[in-house]
């Protein structure tokens, strides 16, 4: 049997949370390399940023993996939790961040209204859609009031650099084959005002080091995708065979430009009263 980068739901304890996932404890030791590492991080960090209020004490970065975008959110007199599933990805992010918390994102190991912001960098587009529900209600739950949830969205449909001649191909075969993207914005959006946080912006930024030649694309589809694999072969072959008809085989295109979104618990905090 070919070997795989996915780990089977069973295997990975998942039930309904995952779309076909890596199994992240496999990919920590690459995780930095493989994902534009540094250049990468500092741009997530920066988008997450304009959303975070600048006073934020306590920020939790949920799904925080190997911790490389976390450690770019601290501030002067804010404290930084990583919580994530993978005990792998957890181990690296351990002298990056404050403190760290193996823990799932709808099961948070926080009090509620308790925290300042919360942080999902390249989480929903992981998750069934019934599991992007109950994270964002359970960041709703943590946030104090006035507090903010900035989140990736659109993930995929970014990655797949929509504007280009590989992405028009790739768009209409997910479109086709694949389950809608459970971190559509307008999704998102509603999901969070049903949990009862309003919209506050968007920001984005350029996923540097991640665009991929069409020959690449072409191994992808045939090696990483979960609805590709679910796909009759025959179609998926017709995809292949149209992406390694593209000009230019080996010229990577244009890198992605990844978008988040902002939500706000309304209210303000309660002041704090002496004893
Ligand atoms: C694509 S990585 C993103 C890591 C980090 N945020 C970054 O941008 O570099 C996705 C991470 O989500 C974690 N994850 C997936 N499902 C999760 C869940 N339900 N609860 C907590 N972490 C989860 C994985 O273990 C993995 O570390």
């Amino acid at each position: 049997m070919r070997p795989t980068r996915e780990i089977s739901k069973a295997a990975a304890g998942t039930g309904p949370y995952c779309r076909g996932v890596l199994d992240y404890d496999l990919e920590a030791s690459h995780y930095d390399r493989t994902r534009g590492g540094a250049d990468r991080a500092r741009a997530a960090a920066g988008a997450l940023l304009e959303l975070v209020p600048p006073d934020a004490a306590v920020l939790v970065d949920v799904a925080c993996g190997t911790g490389i975008v976390s450690e770019l959110l601290a501030a002067p007199g804010r404290t930084v939790i990583g919580v994530d599933r993978s005990a792998g990805m957890l181990a690296r992010a351990v002298p990056r961040v404050d403190a760290v918390v193996r823990g799932d994102a709808t099961r948070l190991p926080v009090a509620d209204g308790s925290v300042d912001a919360v942080t999902f960098m390249w989480l929903l587009h992981l998750l069934e859609a019934p599991v992007v529900e109950a994270a964002i209600g359970e960041a709703a739950r943590v946030l104090r009031p006035g507090g903010v949830l900035a989140t990736s969205v659109d993930k995929n449909s970014a990655n797949i650099g929509a504007d280009t001649d590989v992405g028009a191909l790739l768009v209409a075969a997910r479109r086709e084959f694949g389950p809608a993207p459970a971190d559509g914005f307008e999704r998102v959006r509603e999901v969070a005002g049903a949990a009862g946080l309003e919209f506050v912006a968007t920001s984005g930024y350029v996923g540097h080091g991640q665009g991929r030649t069409p020959r690449m694309w072409a191994r992808m589809v045939r090696q990483d995708f979960s609805w590709s694999r679910s796909a009759a072969p025959e179609r998926i072959a017709e995809l292949c065979r149209a992406l390694e008809a593209l000009p230019d085989q080996d010229v990577k295109r244009p890198d992605p430009v990844y978008k988040l979104a902002g939500f706000r618990r309304p209210g303000r905090a309660p002041l704090t009263t002496s004893p």
